[in-house]
């Protein structure tokens, strides 16, 4: 057989594969990169023949969800949870968000509100639903005589699922939802309200382990060993006026729960 190529023809093949991003010549039988290589020993020096080639381990794996849990759980307070959250390493979200955004209100408030995530107004200033759709929460909220900053009963609490703004406001991932919610349930078991307010079908599936928000609403529920009252986020009361009508019945709910 002619094993011969002319040289145009290799010199076409060679670029074809360039163009192709094939730019690291491999060989035709596989290399172990984790079996660890002697380096060459230099010229005129006598090679340490007896020194021992430190085997590499291969990287424990991180299980993101325990390391939060157990962060999470080593926080005795509020402020203690905030620094353990900014300590985390896992989170994605962290290294394009501007801000943690903690919390807002008072903590220790006989509500607490849990939306799902910051955007762009909450990145920037570091707190809470400070955009439109906290303009409107703060407004249904003072329709009930409540506020962020109102005191005693008529205080409230606020958080999100997620500390750090997702990229373009997209949903968070399992994975994401999975490691922050050690944080959740323990800044609730910390601020200890007596009624959970869900905000968004993100909220009801990181504590209510289910979404469907049209058909949770109103409903009480219990998590976290607290009552449950799951409403519209404010922001698709933004875009959907026609459900502030639901949005105020869920309200008075609240508002009588408080009563009692
Ligand atoms: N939407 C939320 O769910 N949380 C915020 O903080 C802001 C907007």
């Amino acid at each position: 057989m002619d094993s011969y190529v002319d040289w145009h023809a290799a010199k076409a093949a060679l670029d074809w594969q360039v163009e192709m991003g094939i730019t690291e010549a491999i060989s035709e039988v596989p290399i172990n990169r984790f079996e660890q290589v002697a380096p060459p020993p230099k010229a005129g020096l006598i090679p340490a023949a007896s020194a021992p080639v430190t085997p590499v381990l291969p990287q424990a794996t991180v299980d993101p969800a325990a390391e939060a849990e157990a962060a999470a759980q080593g926080a005795g307070d509020l402020a203690s949870l905030q620094a353990a959250l900014a300590a985390f390493p896992h989170c994605e979200l962290k290294k394009g968000a501007r801000n943690l955004v903690f919390a807002d209100g008072t903590p220790g408030a006989r509500v607490m509100i849990v939306g799902e995530a910051p955007g762009r107004d909450e990145d920037r200033i570091g707190k809470p639903f400070v955009g439109r759709a906290g303009q409107l929460l703060d407004r249904m909220l003072a329709a009930i005589d409540l506020g962020r900053d109102r005191d005693g009963v008529a205080s409230v609490y606020i958080t999100n699922v997620l500390p750090w703004r997702p990229p373009q406001n997209r949903d968070p991932k399992p994975d994401e939802m999975a490691m922050m919610l050690p944080f959740l349930k323990r800044h609730i078991a910390l601020a200890k309200p007596s009624v959970l307010v869900v905000m968004g079908n993100i909220s009801c599936q990181a504590l209510l382990g289910k979404r469907g928000i049209t058909r949770l609403r109103g409903q009480w529920a219990e998590s976290a060993g607290c009552p449950v009252l799951p409403m519209f986020h404010p922001a698709y009361l933004l875009r959907n006026p026609a459900a502030k009508r639901d949005a105020w019945a869920d309200l008075l709910a609240l508002k009588a729960h408080l009563s009692n």
